[in-house]
């Protein structure tokens, strides 16, 4: 799996050139037509992602690793919400600003280029942050999570979906994912609140997708060659991960543990 910006824009290259991938992305996973994704959050998954937001008219979206914006477009057209997507792949970061055109939210978006962990925003300037399947990317979770914690407003929310490993000892698994605790990781990050479910039920369609991608002639479509690399990857160790999503707040008072 991909990890620096260039390898990242490189992948988008190719996942741009290939429709295949996308539609069987949205059909798998049950997401809203149209809806651009580069994760394994489903169309059920999304919508408990929206509730958990809580988020008004007018109000601001951090969609941080946001890639090509779908889930944060989609959140801001439902909600009426701003969304602010930020992502290291110039190349995701370009395509998302087309995505808001296109699709009539230009006025309510703003895609810029940067880092998990140095987001770049003002301390105190969102209403909210989500975080889709990326966390485990950053080089350091608790920095990526005191960045998020940063940037919200005092009560602001952090929404994000994970994976976790059963056995953190679990040595099939990248080390990146056997890192991510967030039961342990938010509350030291500042937040308060935290809530970290367990989300079983979106694990099949995760399965159906690695494996229906398997069952393609990828033929010199080099997105779908590489999701089969990954389809392989995954599905060896499938069961070594919990799916999870979880809820956090930026503290009220002063009263909160420095940064
Ligand atoms: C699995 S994709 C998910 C993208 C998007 N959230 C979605 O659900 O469609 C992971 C994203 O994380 C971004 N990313 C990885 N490491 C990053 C970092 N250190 N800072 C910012 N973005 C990063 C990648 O460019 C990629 O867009």
């Amino acid at each position: 799996m991909t990890s620096s910006a260039a390898e990242f824009d490189r992948w988008y290259a190719d996942r741009i050139e290939s429709p295949v991938a996308d539609e069987l992305v949205r059909r798998v996973l049950g997401l809203p037509p149209g809806l651009q994704s580069t994760s394994l959050l489903g169309g059920a998954g999304l919508d408990e992602v929206v509730e958990a937001l809580g988020l008004r008219a007018g109000q601001v979206l951090l969609d941080l690793a946001c890639g090509r914006g779908g889930y944060g477009l989609e959140i801001a057209r439902r909600s009426g919400s701003r969304v602010v997507g930020l992502d290291f792949s110039m190349v995701a970061v370009e395509h998302a600003r087309r995505r808001a055109q296109a699709l009539g939210l230009a006025d309510r978006a703003d895609f810029r280029v940067g880092e998990l962990g140095s987001t770049g925003l003002s301390t105190a300037s969102v209403d909210a942050v989500l975080i889709v399947d990326s966390l485990q990317f950053a080089e350091s979770k608790p920095a990526a999570l005191r960045e998020c914690r940063r940037v919200l407003l005092p009560g602001g929310r952090l929404v994000v979906t994970c994976w976790e490993a059963v056995d953190a000892g679990d040595e099939r698994l990248a080390p990146r994912l056997r890192q991510v605790d967030l039961r342990t990781q938010l509350p030291r990050a500042g937040f308060v609140n935290v809530e970290v479910a367990d989300k079983p039920a979106w694990r099949p369609a995760e399965q159906a997708l690695w494996q229906e991608s398997l069952t393609f002639d990828a033929g010199d479509d080099r997105a779908m060659r590489s999701m089969q690399e990954e389809a392989h990857r995954v599905l060896a160790t499938f069961d070594g991960l919990r799916r999870v999503l979880a809820t956090a707040f930026a503290p009220h008072s002063a009263h909160t543990p420095p940064l």
